[in-house]
């Protein structure tokens, strides 16, 4: 069982939820969160994504087990608000961890908590306002629910990050859009549109942050249970990565970067920008300028276009596993 590595006083640490769609890259922004001597990790929130959300809640305790955590999950939304979703299993497998699990049993749920994943966000949003900071890293489906069932949670929360988009740079599902504003365009759209303080970390930044062959080859060389379990899975993504995207030379560490944002902002350079996400046609899912925003809006939106990524691969390297 891995160590919970030493955590800084209380005080100094960045208070964090996660909300994921524990796919792959969600499950090593979980170990990365969870080592991180910065972070407190509140809790972690589930829904739908990159499998069914029985799948990502399962996923999700899985790691936090082999973490040797007591943190809790919470699951959330099945699907996105207007959209159907379906499921390829081409990056993630259909399980969502590289077919290393496969199918949930009932056994898998018992402990499922009976308080849905978005009355929890908004329980600990009141609960610590602006000393919290909530990452996203799955479709914003649970936080545009949230959002919708209580709106004083947009002045409350300290700041919002989120794992989406592509402001200057193709998708990763069509030319236009990336993956998670994809899946649910309405409850990207509907977030950016609330002007809740949110910085999007998408594939202009993420797609410098790379795992490589080499790295998962020292995982399963460290030979921990929870190294090896990591190399696993993450060598499902690399082999998918190699396929679809051959040119990264690597596999991209997309959610993780933004735990990283989360805890130290300074890891990237931003833009300040009223955002919205197409939700029709071809282009559904598509980060771009919203110009009819009033300017008298306080402008709470900021996008990552820089990221020091050597000095975020060496923070991921040393607190992962
Ligand atoms: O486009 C990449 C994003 O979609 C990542 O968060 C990945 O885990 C999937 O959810
Ligand atoms: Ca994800």
């Amino acid at each position: 069982m891995a160590s919970i590595k030493n955590k800084q006083d209380g005080d100094k640490m960045v208070k964090m939820i996660l909300d994921c769609d524990t796919g792959i890259d969600d499950a090593l922004a979980i170990g990365y969160a969870v080592h991180s001597p910065e972070i407190e990790l509140l809790g972690i929130t589930v829904c739908y994504g990159m499998a069914p959300v029985d799948y990502t809640y399962r996923n999700a305790k899985k790691i936090v087990q082999l973490l040797g955590s007591d943190i809790g999950v919470w699951k959330g939304a099945e699907k996105p608000l207007v959209l159907e979703k379906e499921y390829n299993g081409l990056i993630h497998g259909m399980d969502g961890l590289g077919n290393t699990l496969g199918n949930v049993q009932p056994e898998d749920l018992v402990d499922c908590p009976s308080l849905h994943a978005v009355d929890y966000l908004i329980e600990k949003i009141y609960e610590y306002k602006k000393e919290l900071t909530l990452v996203v890293t799955g479709p914003l489906t649970n936080l545009a629910l949230a959002i919708k069932k209580d709106p004083n949670i947009i002045n409350l929360v300290g700041k919002v990050v989120s794992m989406g988009g592509a402001l200057t740079t193709p998708g990763n599902v069509n030319r236009y859009a990336e993956a998670n504003y994809a899946i649910d365009p309405h409850a990207a759209n509907y977030v950016y549109k609330t002007n809740i303080p949110i910085t999007m970390v998408g594939l202009d930044v993420t797609r410098k942050t790379l795992l490589t062959t080499e790295d998962v080859a020292n995982w399963k060389q460290k030979g921990t249970e929870l190294s090896c379990f990591f190399a696993e899975f993450t060598q499902y993504y690399l082999d998918a990565y190699k396929k679809i995207h051959p040119y990264l030379k690597g596999c991209a560490l997309h959610d993780p970067l933004a735990i990283a944002v989360g805890k130290d902002p300074s890891f990237v350079q931003t833009i300040p920008i009223h955002l919205e996400v197409e939700v029709e046609g071809v282009s559904a899912g598509r980060t771009i300028e919203d110009l009819y925003r009033e300017e008298s809006n306080p402008l709470q939106t900021e996008v990552s276009i820089k990221v020091d990524a050597e000095r975020f691969m060496e923070d991921f390297y040393k607190n992962i596993v």
